[in-house]
């Protein structure tokens, strides 16, 4: 198969965040990463980016607010031509700040928030940071960048989405990503807590195309559906090694986020490697390119090439084998696994009882959970 270049390069800046999300897409074990690429090697891994082709350029964590050299990577990306694009929970995002990133040529930010409610805002993250993302959206809007709210979405808040869109138009959103939660990483651990029920998305889809109607032209709802529910597993990535191309905080090279937690797969750091040989030629990178590492019921099925056989780390997660189908698919011999894992949500929901607590994000659950 012919490999085309990345056109996403997202880059991972820090694992470190004010936030204790409980669906955090961080690696759980990111407490026991590490340390953090230097400056110099941030812009050169832009630069070797840019030069395979790479256009689109994510900075996100953890928070890369955190990063005091966020600017001078910013100017750097700018100076490339890349679209760069800020991804924050707001923590940090200062007028000052604002301006000095505007001035290096930040093109785009993408500002989270939790819930349209202050209290679950707040619970969800364990801060208090519900006020301060209401300023940090009055200031991104004033450097008159286009901004992106960012809400996941699950059990606790799906409910409140109604006024969740209502608010992103009231703070002058372009742009509202509805995303339902991807259980790995830290929502994984908290899968049974964060689940909605079928009845819920339901309701939440309904009122979301109410939305769109009264939004027509003004706001973009873009609502990213659960594949728990779905029967139908996603072309995750965009298909693996085909488009996105993520560093992580200490170099390590990936297809996406969480690769790294898959076992018996090796994966080469930026500081050792260029980003070229990683890209092409690292075995991490072509172990699940295309569809040739298959096997049933993938590799027969014809709907193999649309969906490349779904999540390669849900089905690690779930079926325990990375080359399985993802067990999100009903065709795959693990779905009983996700069928189980929906009922108990929905008998869950009902009884407003679920035996495991929540886990937030923190370095000494991370470090729990490592093992370490
Ligand atoms: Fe890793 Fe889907 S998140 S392949």
């Amino acid at each position: 198969m012919t490999i085309g270049p990345p056109l996403w390069l997202l880059a991972e800046l820090t694992y470190r965040c004010p936030l204790h999300c409980v669906f955090c897409y961080n690696p759980v074990d990111y407490a026991t990463q590490p340390e953090e690429l230097s400056t110099d090697d941030w812009l050169r891994v832009l630069r070797e980016g840019r030069e395979m082709g790479a256009v689109q350029l994510g900075l996100s964590g953890g928070e890369p607010l955190l990063r005091d050299d966020l600017e001078v990577i910013v100017a750097e990306a700018h100076r490339l031509g890349y679209y760069s694009n800020l991804l924050t929970s707001g923590v940090g995002l200062t007028a000052e700040r604002a301006a000095a990133l505007k001035a290096a040529g930040l093109d785009h930010v993408q500002l989270s928030f939790q819930d349209s409610t202050r209290e679950m805002n707040d619970f969800l993250s364990h801060t208090r940071t519900f006020e301060l993302k209401n300023r940090v959206a009055q200031i991104i809007k004033d450097q008159g960048w286009p901004m992106v709210m960012n809400v996941v979405l699950h059990r606790l808040n799906i409910d409140h989405i109604g006024r969740i869109i209502e608010m992103a138009a009231e703070l002058g959103a372009e742009y509202i990503e509805l995303a339902n939660t991807q259980y790995y990483s830290w929502a994984f651990v908290n899968r049974a807590q964060l689940l909605p029920t079928q009845e819920q998305l339901k309701r939440a889809e309904a009122v979301t195309d109410e939305w769109r109607d009264k939004l027509e032209g003004r706001m973009r709802i873009f609502f990213v559906a659960p594949d728990y529910h779905e029967g139908k597993a996603k072309k995750c990535v965009n298909g693996w090694g085909s488009m996105f191309l993520t560093v992580a905080p200490d170099g390590t090279a990936l297809p996406c986020h969480t690769a790294k937690m898959l076992p018996g797969l090796s994966f080469p750091n930026v500081r050792e490697t260029s980003l070229r040989t990683a890209w092409f030629d690292s075995e991490g990178f072509n172990r699940f390119r295309g569809t040739g590492w298959m096997k049933e019921p993938c590799s027969s099925c014809e709907h193999k090439e649309e969906d490349l056989g779904g999540c390669r780390c849900q089905a690690y997660l779930i079926a325990q084998d990375a080359q399985a189908a993802d067990p999100v698919c009903r065709k795959s011999p693990h779905h009983d696994k996700v069928l189980a894992v929906v009922a108990q949500a929905e008998a869950d929901a009902r009884t407003r009882i679920t035996e495991h607590p929540l886990v937030f994000r923190d370095p000494k659950a991370s470090r729990r959970l490592a093992g370490a």
